[in-house]
């Protein structure tokens, strides 16, 4: 049987402030009593340092929000996947929602910077999810498969890796998907990897994000085939971040 560690993931998106550095200790601290579920830490890139410094020696990971494709080299305002794995990352989150729609990535670009991170020796937290348009049209399933197709080829199937399910419509709004929606979508994705790779895709671990908070952790955690959590605005918050991780199955 394959055993899938729950992930949660705290994306700080472009998020800090004068307690953020209290918040990261905290969670540490906190973490201590969580030895069952995996935590990470995604901050702003340019406190990437100093979230590190704060969680050396500690079980709870830092994390990427995004990186370019290339190694290195002339482009501005980026970082590489290999300077995330300089400061101790251990995950990159690529393709999210808000890089795709603020950005302009495509599928391909995701797929091009999953690979990036791949290729430093750290694990992609790849993002897929609909447009509410989408959804109310019935396309949210052939939407989630294209992204799937397009963003994760085979090549990165073969390697550790971690995706995201995120509904556009469900980030930052308050709104979740009814369970029987993320287990559609998730037992989609599932089938999906095991169709293109037998004996890779089941250590694939599949995440939901958008509005998960302590209110509801218990129950999206608990859905077959959710092994984890993206979680944006409640991951600011130490206690609402570890209350989250306190609520996955163990
Ligand atoms: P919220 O948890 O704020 O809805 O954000 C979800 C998200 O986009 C995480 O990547």
């Amino acid at each position: 049987m394959t055993v899938r560690k729950i992930l949660i993931a705290g994306n700080w998106k472009m998020n800090w402030g004068p307690g953020s550095v209290a918040e990261v200790d905290l969670v540490r601290r906190g973490a201590d009593d969580l030895s069952g579920v995996e935590l990470s830490i995604h901050p702003p890139a340019v406190f990437a340092c100093k979230v590190a410094e704060r969680l050396a020696g500690s079980a709870v990971r830092l994390g990427g929000q995004d990186c370019h494709w290339e190694p290195s080299g002339a482009r501005t305002g980026d970082v590489s996947a290999g300077m995330w794995a300089e400061v101790g990352a251990a995950f990159v989150i690529v393709g999210h929602s808000e890089r795709r729609a603020d950005h302009g990535e495509s599928n391909a670009v995701v797929a091009a910077k999953a690979a990036s991170v791949q290729a430093v020796g750290l694990t992609p937290i790849v993002c897929v999810g609909e447009t509410l348009a989408e959804r109310q049209d019935g396309r949210t399933l052939e939407v989630i498969g294209r992204q799937l197709d397009e963003s994760v080829p085979d090549s990165i199937l073969n390697q550790p890796l971690v995706l995201a399910y995120e509904p556009v419509w469900a980030i930052g709004s308050g709104l979740t998907p009814t369970p029987q929606q993320i287990i559609d979508v998730h037992a989609s994705m599932r089938a999906a990897l095991a169709g293109r790779a037998a004996d890779l895709g089941p250590g694939v671990r599949l995440l939901y994000g958008g509005s998960v908070k302590p209110s509801n952790a218990a129950e999206l955690l608990a859905l077959p085939e959710v092994n984890g959590a993206l979680v944006g605005g409640a991951s600011l918050k130490a206690a609402d971040f570890l209350a989250i991780a306190a609520a996955a199955p163990m």
